[in-house]
């Protein structure tokens, strides 16, 4: 049932808190956890396994680790036959269903390298878990609409558990994630709401820098899976070396987290080819009207700033009147190369 929401999706943004509620305390009390952060620390190299939404998150995981001394390095499922793993690499398979073809062969893959493969699912005995050598678990509750959205942020919390296990950091500063994620999706709904209106145009940029690339790559494909809105992530940085070429007047650029000085003169260079500006952030950039604030800590952010992504792409799906829970083309679970 839809509990009372249109749909599922807006049923499942504002059932974020809970989801990492309950991945939090349960990932925070298994034993498995303490085991894949014990190989993960040992492992020669982790390659970050997943496709889709699941990548983003695994994106997460890949710069807290290459911010330490580990080496990971994240592989879009379907690319891994790019890739050679050896005995003493580490797989970590990203998968909410547990069942995605291409993350199933690429764990094959790997493991007739030689590399033992830990798995994060939602899905208790998924077959990607009955694969692993370490199985963990989400708990983020099913989800039914096609578009991931509170199992992404439930696997950014379970990879945040995950990461200060490995770099044996305290883990009290997770309590406050459900808040955070329940204060950004009642405080920016509004907002998301009337932005969905201005998004007009055929093309739509997300540009961010560090930790905020992958929300932006989310929130990309968010927008275009359930709202079929052209749109193209990129670290801000890399925006001058070709995409803004594209940029005209209207053009749409959403910034995520602009906080930093270096974005602010990314922001007024797409705002002086005639860019429309939006601006999702923990801070005020007083350089677009287009601006929402969302509050956080410093280290969970990635809960703040993801519902507002996922609510624009809802609003705008449901303004061009597409079925945001059934977006053509597309299957929950793709079990297909
Ligand atoms: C996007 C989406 C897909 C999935 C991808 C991986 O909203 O739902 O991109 O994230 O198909 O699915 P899982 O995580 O089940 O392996």
């Amino acid at each position: 049932s839809k509990g009372g929401y249109s749909h599922f999706m807006l049923k499942e943004i504002h059932e974020s808190p809970l989801a990492v509620k309950e991945t939090i305390s349960t990932m925070l009390s298994d034993e498995a956890v303490v085991e894949a952060s014990r190989i993960i620390s040992n492992a020669n190299r982790v390659f970050v396994v997943a496709a889709g939404t699941s990548y983003h998150a695994g994106l997460f995981f890949t710069r807290y680790l290459n911010l330490s001394s580990l080496t990971a390095i994240p592989v879009i499922a379907s690319e891994y036959s790019s890739y050679k793993a050896k005995s003493g690499d580490v797989v970590l398979a990203l998968s909410q269903s547990g069942e995605t073809l291409d993350v199933k062969m690429a764990i094959k893959k790997f493991r007739n390298d030689g590399a033992s493969i830990i798995s994060i699912t939602n899905v208790i005995e998924s077959t990607i878990s009955r694969e692993s050598d370490v199985k963990l678990y989400m708990r983020a509750g099913p989800e039914l609409g096609v578009a991931a959205t509170k199992t992404f942020v439930s696997q950014v919390a379970s990879l945040m558990i995950l990461k200060s296990r490995v770099l044996n950091e305290d883990t009290s500063y997770l309590a406050k994630a459900p808040q955070i994620l329940e204060d950004a999706v009642e405080e920016t709904e509004g907002k998301m709401k009337r932005w969905s209106t201005l998004i007009d145009f055929p093309s739509v940029y997300y540009l961010s820098k560090g930790i905020g690339v992958p929300l932006a790559m989310e929130g990309a494909l968010k927008i275009k899976e359930v709202a079929y809105v052209h749109a193209e992530a990129y670290p801000a940085g890399e925006s001058k070396h070709g995409p803004i070429a594209l940029v005209s007047e209207g053009f749409p650029v959403i910034f995520v987290n602009p906080g930093l000085d270096e974005l602010k003169v990314n922001m007024e260079e797409m705002k002086s080819r005639g860019a429309k500006i939006f601006s999702i952030s923990t801070v005020n950039t007083n350089l677009t009207d287009n601006e929402v604030i969302v509050k956080s800590e410093r280290d969970l952010e990635p809960f703040a700033l993801s519902p507002p992504l996922q609510l624009l792409a809802f609003y705008v799906s449901v303004n061009k009147g597409i079925d945001p829970d059934r977006p053509r083309n597309l299957a929950k679970t793709v079990t297909v190369e």
